[in-house]
């Protein structure tokens, strides 16, 4: 049985702002941020909340970290209420919402650390070990960077140290929002290795937001898309891909001999593939296109090769088309 970690159910929260008319004048405003979301987190996965800016993400992570409570709604983590046994679930998760909030500057990443871990209630050679051991496992050690000044860090530096802080107390679940924001791709990169790390070795629980659909296609075990307030999907990666579509598309450019047309290529390609066939001149060359089953991508792949190769066509280029996130979500949430 699959341990539930977080279980979210038919959570609300709208904020009140003001918008501003004329000089004195304001206008009372309600913005639903989240209007009735309901997921679970299962241990040991690395489970994303993707969705635009103003989606709720933030909202959701707040709310599970107990730094904002839900106007409706039930939210757990490890079995514990998040309004009701917040202690509880404070001792049990370690939290980055933005990545250079609260270290000092002029402490070093490993002094940093120390007074966090003090804070949390650690000492001793107890405290020494775990800290040592963080700034290895995010490898600020491996940089050499753990006992330069704060102030000296790159932003990559700071995203890993605020990780490492989140994971001082041995926390079951970690909860990141938009952990690689900012940061150049290297840096998002190592972060991204280091998040999967942290779940399939340490056993951790991860729930990171995020708008990057590269980096919750990468990531993430399972996703939910968030729009608007309202959770539109939610399956693993590849699940997510057969909501738009079953099917992939072979692209090959090529160049024909004289002597076969256009018509005549189609007409022999059609014989070894079931799916549809388009055939099209480019400024490159001839492209074709078929649509077809992932299961008989390699078979066909192959027929059309001999086929071509006996036309006496040479193939200068072949791609296979998967869906991609992006369409999904493009799908699901019309496009805004
Ligand atoms: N403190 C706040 N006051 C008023 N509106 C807010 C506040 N925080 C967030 N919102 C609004 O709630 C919605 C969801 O915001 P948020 O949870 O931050 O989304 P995300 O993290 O996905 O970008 C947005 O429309 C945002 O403008
Ligand atoms: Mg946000």
């Amino acid at each position: 049985m699959k341990e539930e970690v977080v279980t979210v159910e038919n959570l609300r929260k709208s904020y009140e702002t003001y918008l501003r008319r004329g000089l004195f004048a304001r206008e009372r405003k309600i913005v639903e941020a989240l209007k009735g979301v309901s997921f679970r987190i299962y241990r040991g996965e690395v489970f994303g909340l993707l969705g635009p800016n103003g989606a709720g993400k933030t909202t959701t992570v707040k709310i599970l970290s107990t730094l904002l409570l839900p106007d409706s709604g039930v939210a757990t983590v490890l079995g514990y209420d998040v309004v009701k046994e917040a202690v509880e679930v404070r001792r049990r998760i370690g939290v980055s919402l933005t990545v250079e909030k609260g270290f000092f500057w002029k402490l070093t990443g490993r002094e940093n650390l120390m007074y966090f871990g003090m804070l949390y209630g650690l000492d001793g050679p107890e405290l020494k070990q775990r800290v040592q051991r963080m700034l290895e496992l995010v490898g600020l050690e491996e940089l050499g960077s753990s006992d330069k000044l704060y102030e000296e860090y790159s932003l990559g530096m700071k995203a890993r140290l605020s990780i490492a802080r989140a994971l001082l107390t041995d926390p079951e679940l970690l909860i990141l929002d938009e952990p690689t924001l900012g940061l150049d791709p290297p840096s998002a990169r190592l972060l991204r290795e280091l998040l999967i790390r942290v779940a399939h070795e340490e056993g951790k629980t991860v729930l990171i937001t995020t708008h990057n659909m590269f980096e919750a296609e990468i990531v993430c075990d399972r996703l939910a898309i968030i729009n608007k307030g309202t959770i539109v999907a939610m399956d693993t990666v590849d699940g997510l891909k057969r909501l738009v579509s079953e099917d992939i598309t072979l692209e090959m450019l090529v160049v024909l001999p004289a002597k076969v047309s256009l018509k005549q290529l189609r007409e022999e390609i059609s014989e070894v593939v079931s799916g549809r066939v388009e055939v099209d001149p480019t400024e490159e060359g001839t492209r074709i296109r078929v649509v077809m089953k992932p299961s008989e991508k390699e078979q066909a792949t192959q027929e059309m090769l001999r086929k071509l190769h006996s036309m006496g066509c040479s193939v200068r280029r072949i791609e296979v088309k998967e869906p991609t996130l992006e369409d999904v979500f493009i799908e699901l949430t019309g496009g805004k």
